[in-house]
């Protein structure tokens, strides 16, 4: 029986989700809870391994879906679930709502394969909640233009992101509960205090 709570954060690139982890980080450890802080791809040594060919290495679709799972696979085994039975609060920047987004969404792969991989590395594993940074491709856009160089997946289109967007929200729209939705494009102290709000009916 698991005691912790699994926590993800997804949203396109850009959309600014490491601040507000940051600031539900802080606020749990306040409260004298033991959190776990990690992110997909990558999370253990072989997962960020397996993160650096994602973010750099030309590859088919197939490919990339079943690094993703790889390096899940072992992130779950080693990291998430002796946290959770510990009683930790595990917070993942991302998880499989992203592959459903960027791979089937973005990239048009088959879900029905992803779902298999999903039930074959995850089993009953789901997160408890899931804080989508909702935002537009045009502001992400902006955004990332003024942090930093684009990787693979950042180099994509704006009518790429346009669609990841809209496989997220339909993913939200499907499983309301799990989901809290958040507009991103608004000051980032009004995101994090809908965030931590939100986050008093958790504890
Ligand atoms: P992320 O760590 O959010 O990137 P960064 O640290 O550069 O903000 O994720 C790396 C990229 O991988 C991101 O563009 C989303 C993509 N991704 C997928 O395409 N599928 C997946 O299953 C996951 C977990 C991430």
């Amino acid at each position: 029986m698991q005691k912790g709570k699994f926590i993800t954060f997804e949203g396109i690139d850009g959309a600014g989700k490491t601040t507000q982890i940051d600031a539900l980080e802080f606020w749990l450890r306040e409260r004298g809870l033991e959190v776990v802080r990690t992110r997909e791809p990558g999370g253990t040594p072989l997962g960020e391994k397996i993160r650096a060919m994602l973010l750099a290495d030309d590859m088919c679709v197939a490919a990339e879906t079943l690094l993703f799972f790889a390096s899940r696979a072992e992130h779950i085994e080693r990291v998430i679930v002796p946290a959770l039975e510990r009683g930790a609060w595990v917070l993942s920047d991302r998880f499989t709502d992203a592959t459903y987004a960027y791979q089937v969404g973005g990239k048009n792969f088959d879900p029905a394969k992803v779902e298999m991989l999903e039930t074959l590395v995850q089993g009953a594993l789901q997160p408890f909640k899931t804080v989508l940074f909702d935002i537009s491709p045009e502001i992400a856009a902006q955004r990332l233009a003024r942090a930093r160089a684009a990787d693979r997946f950042e180099a994509e289109s704006r009518e790429f992101f346009r669609r990841v967007r809209e496989a997220y929200l339909d993913r939200a729209q499907r499983s309301a509960e799990r989901f809290f939705i958040v507009d991103a494009s608004r000051e980032p102290h009004s995101i994090t205090e809908a965030l931590l709000t939100e986050a008093q009916s958790w504890i």
